[in-house]
């Protein structure tokens, strides 16, 4: 594992990942994690739900034990289109580092500072809150292949059907109990092999519809290509999901037939498995996610914890209006 040695930061190591360069791990250290927990033993997570400004006071707590060095580094890697990948853990968690606080609601406090370093979070409208916990279990019924265990959800990027931008998704897993498989998937627009091929395609630019089932609570539809410009150089990002994107014609559905299939087929695709409490946030419009599929298991139980949002410059931003 390659060691970044930047003696700028404090508080946390970081590395790259052993399966793949871009993607960065950051480990809180034990004192980080401690002195943490002490700054916001006196917040609950319901008064952080309520009053939004107390996620900000989350956030400065974070970035304080670290001599405000984690917020700059989390920032700049997810903006990083060569990396743009972050997979934060704590170097270890014990009762006597919470000082009291319940370790689910520890954990959505550490989401919520994450959240707060790099941007803010949308409001998830599936939970009507800043975040989303939803679980996978063996049997379900549900209207998306969201909660469905038996199966491989393809690579896509969130928030193609909502009006707001989202650029950048933090998933974090809270709790797991027999499960097998069920890895996260994911892929760098820039190691697609078949990307020129798309990118290059005369509808790569062009409008498309964008829909969602009733489970997701969006009324409207959306109109966007499925290529957006890097604001800066003019390198490709990526807005697509299999499932949401609405073909009106032979032409539009084909491609995103033939799209799809490719994304399924890429070799540089890569898994990793997330650690209870462990966190992956990614740059959405430079990275595909998905999530491989679980080994049956009866009594299968993951519970995850999810925030989609923007960087600060985004904020209020309308897709509706300016595509
Ligand atoms: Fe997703």
């Amino acid at each position: 594992m390659k060691k970044t040695l930047n003696k700028s930061n404090f508080g946390f190591e970081t590395s790259s990942h052993p399966t793949n360069e871009r993607l960065q791990t950051v480990s809180l250290s034990k004192d980080t994690v401690k002195h943490f927990a002490e700054k916001i033993s006196n917040l609950d997570v319901q008064s952080v739900e309520y009053k939004p400004f107390l996620r900000f006071l989350v956030a400065n707590s974070l970035n304080q034990t670290t001599n405000n060095t984690l917020g700059n580094y989390l920032l700049n890697t997810i903006k990083d289109r060569s990396t743009g990948a972050v997979l934060l853990q704590c170097e270890s968690i014990d009762d006597s580092s919470l000082n009291g606080i319940d370790l689910i609601d520890f954990n959505i406090l550490l989401s919520t500072a994450v959240s707060h370093l790099i941007g803010v979070p949308n409001l998830d409208s599936m939970s009507g809150k800043y975040y989303a916990r939803f679980s996978v279990k063996n049997d379900d019924n549900s209207d998306s292949y969201l909660r469905q265990a038996h199966r491989r959800m393809e690579l896509h990027n969130d928030g193609t059907y909502v009006k707001e931008l989202t650029d950048w998704v933090i998933m974090q897993k809270m709790v797991e109990v027999n499960v097998e498989g069920g890895d996260s998937l994911l892929l760098h627009v820039d190691d697609w092999q078949d990307l020129d091929k798309f990118y290059q395609h005369p509808l790569a630019n062009e409008n498309l519809q964008w829909g969602s089932p009733a489970s997701k609570n969006v009324g409207y539809k959306t109109y966007h290509p499925i290529f957006l410009k890097e604001q800066v150089k003019g390198e490709p990002r990526m807005s697509f999901i299999d499932q949401f994107v609405e073909p009106l014609n032979m032409d539009q559905g084909l491609y995103l037939y033939e799209l799809g299939e490719s994304l399924e087929n890429e070799t540089k695709t890569f898994n990793v498995k997330l650690q209870e409490g462990s966190i992956l946030i990614i740059n959405n419009y430079i990275w595909l996610h998905g999530r491989d599929k679980f080994i049956a298991h009866k009594n299968l139980h993951r519970e995850l914890l999810r925030q989609r949002g923007v960087f600060v410059e985004n904020t209020g931003y309308d897709n509706n209006n300016n595509v």
